[in-house]
């Protein structure tokens, strides 16, 4: 329970279950496991739930290029995140996969109470349509023009010009994305979520909604525009079918947050758990999303729940962008670390990799994530700080006190320094400021260095034993609670250090407020073992190369790919400047019987242009004519007499036949 006590429930935005788990991911879900772990050191009960988001069309798409079911790809990644998060120790209390058959019970059944209440209706609207494949073409399964900005985009977001969501039978141009033919527009009845009913409640909801900044500022800014309504149904039959209708199932942004709901109650029925404690009633549901989603957990979502009468979310917190050596995260182009081949595979230890995420910048800010970063992270911090108190604070007890608690007393300045740490630490969590909690308390390592070091031990040990003893017991004190304010960060690596320490059960089993439990004189130490190790320079670079050559390997077949194919984006495209140019003066190259001096009239201006066509063209043929140019082809010298451009002409080897506009048109027309 809450301090307020209600249930509190944590949950991370849902992975598509259609490829494999990368730090991008683990940008979300490691401070959220962070704040879990946190809370419950605050002696609060929470219930943290996640699960594969399985359905849409991306992954009927992947399933039919990788010639498998959507089911069968959907059940390989749902395994994978599943083993994935649970080494890296994110541990959810369940982890549930929208397919499932609560999950398509809770939907439509909250599909239907939408209905009954009036937030959906039906419309017809013109849809995307293959003659060739005799179906509806939902979302992914088509691509064309985006209508806003002209860029290719695909069904539903326009993802490679301005970003925006697309709804069904807005895109341009349609071409099938199975048979690569083109499209038409077919009349068909949807169904829509009145978003639009909603934009008062949003308002005021928004105006408490807990969480981070980015994620509430945004979505105030977006309310306050026109909230479209939204169509809720898709023609595929991978999906939770919609309530009534064969042949439809619901959009994937409708069961998909719906899953955190029959998680809940798939939770609830093992534990012997009342879900309605968390959906129905008072309680704190904190989301913890990615960046990218917050208008569907700000805006869409809240309305839903709303609309169905269920409680609302009180916080959402968004994390910031990840960039992968200083470049825009990207999984084709390679700059993407991948959590099991790039990362556990080579032997890395979870926990160093949750300490980069938690520690690099705050929560909302972009992270880079480079491997020298993170060699320098791991041995100025995790192992010239933090590891080598712990190291030197438990070998030197062994070897002077025979592994034991020495007497002494504990020093009120370091238990006022342990108090002040343990307070501060929760209150940067409650904030969810985890960088702020880190560095907090991992102040205190630093803390505990300078206090060994003030106090020189080995000096005292000859002059002072019982003041040494002392000092030592400070020492394990401190380490004791590093161990209890670290466990949410680097859970495997601080069991260790309370093992080392010869303390029973499990750190994580801690509260907060037992790192100042005072150790047991006597109570003997564990065996001692270093927790962290440096990372040598070698085997950082090593990682770095194995990272630039996949870059370069991937940069490399993308080029050769798009030669052997021809194919360039509509963004390459964009870049050459076609013009209809009208010739003014031609005539030939002395000493060349192929080459021709044109000036080409461009609208805006004159070029020389010189061209390979005097076998087939004669000068005063030419005057006068149109012709189809590139202008800004870099300028070249033939025959001492420079071409500012180059004419287009069908190539047919010995000669070449000029391609010109149909009807004549202005010098200068642009060509699309
Ligand atoms: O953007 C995504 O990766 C989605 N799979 C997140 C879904 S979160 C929730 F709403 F289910
Ligand atoms: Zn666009």
């Amino acid at each position: 329970m809450s301090p307020d006590d209600v249930p509190i429930l944590v949950t991370c935005g849902l992975p598509y279950a259609n490829g494999p788990c990368h730090i991008g991911h683990l940008r979300t879900y490691v401070p959220a496991d962070i704040y879990v772990r946190g809370l419950r050191k605050m002696g609060l009960d929470v219930t943290f739930v996640c699960g594969s988001d399985s359905h849409g069309t991306p992954i009927v798409v992947n399933a039919e290029e990788q010639g498998t079911t959507p089911a069968e790809l959907v059940t390989r990644y749902h395994d994978h995140f599943d083993e994935v998060f649970r080494n890296v120790e994110v541990i959810f209390d369940y982890f549930g996969n929208t397919d499932d058959p609560s999950n398509h019970a809770r939907t439509r059944s909250i599909v239907k109470t939408l209905m009954e209440n009036g937030y959906v209706y039906s419309q017809d609207i013109q849809l995307a349509y293959c003659p060739k494949c005799d179906r509806f073409l939902p979302d992914r399964y088509v691509e064309g023009i985006c209508p806003y900005c002209g860029s290719p985009a695909r069904g539903d977001e326009c993802d490679q010009g301005c970003g925006r969501h697309l709804e069904p039978g807005e895109i341009k141009e349609p071409v099938c994305k199975s048979c690569g033919n083109r499209a038409e527009y077919r009349r068909q009845k949807h169904y829509f979520f009145r978003l639009s009913a909603f934009k008062n409640f949003l308002i005021d909801y928004l105006e408490d909604l807990g969480g981070t900044s980015n994620a509430r500022n945004y979505a105030r800014e977006w309310v306050k525009q026109e909230l479209r309504d939204w169509c809720i149904t898709r023609n595929l039959d991978w999906g939770v079918e919609f309530p009534g209708k064969e042949g439809l199932v619901v959009y994937v942004w409708v069961d998909a947050p719906i899953g955190y709901i029959s998680f809940t109650e798939e939770w609830a029925s093992i534990q012997g758990a009342d879900w309605e404690d968390y959906w129905r009633r008072n309680a704190r549901i904190v989301h913890f999303i990615g960046g990218d989603i917050v208008y569907h957990h700000c805006i869409f979502w809240p309305a839903m729940l709303e609309g169905a009468g269920y409680t609302l979310p009180s916080a959402v917190v968004a994390s910031g962008m990840l960039k992968i050596d200083n470049k825009t995260f990207s999984k084709s182009r390679g700059y993407v670390v991948w959590v099991n081949e790039d990362y556990l595979a080579r032997g890395l230890h979870p926990d160093l990799l949750r300490y980069y995420l938690a520690s690099y910048t705050s929560h909302t800010k972009e992270l880079n994530f480079s491997w020298t970063v993170f060699g320098e992270k791991v041995n100025n911090e995790l192992v010239g700080a933090l590891g080598n108190f712990i190291n030197r604070s438990i070998i030197f007890t062994i070897k002077n006190f025979d592994g034991r608690v020495p007497q002494g007393d504990l020093d009120p300045a370091v238990t006022g320094k342990i108090e002040t740490i343990i307070e501060d630490t929760a209150a940067a969590l409650d904030e969810y400021e985890f960088k702020k909690a880190v560095d907090i308390a991992m102040s205190l390592a630093d803390y505990g260095n300078g206090y060994f070091q003030a106090n020189e031990p080995w000096k005292m040990i000859k002059t002072d034993r019982d003041g040494c003893g002392a000092v030592l017991r400070n020492c394990l004190q401190i380490v004791k609670a590093l161990a209890v304010l670290l466990e949410p960060v680097m859970p495997g690596k601080m069991q260790s250090a309370w093992k080392q320490m010869g303390l029973e059960g499990r750190v994580g089993d801690a509260l907060f407020r037992d790192g100042l439990v005072p150790l047991k004189v006597d109570q003997p130490l564990g065996t001692p073992e270093h927790l962290f190790n440096k990372m040598d320079k070698s085997a950082i670079k090593e990682l770095d190369v194995i990272f630039r050559e996949r870059i370069s390997l991937l940069a490399e077949s993308e080029k050769s790919e798009t030669k052997e194919m021809g194919i360039i984006s509509f963004e390459d495209f964009k870049t050459l400047d076609l013009r209809v140019g009208e010739v003014k003066e031609a005539e030939n190259i002395k000493g060349s019987d192929r080459l021709l001096r044109l000036t080409v009239d461009l609208g805006t201006e004159d070029r020389q242009i010189v061209a390979g066509i005097a076998q087939t063209h004669r000068p005063e043929e030419l005057l006068g004519s149109q012709i189809v140019v590139l202008a800004n082809m870099e300028p070249a010298k033939l025959f001492g007499v420079e071409s500012q451009g180059m004419l287009l002409a069908a190539d047919l080897g010995d000669s070449a036949v000029l391609l010109r506009p149909e009807t004549k048109v202005e010098p200068g027309t642009g060509i699309r």
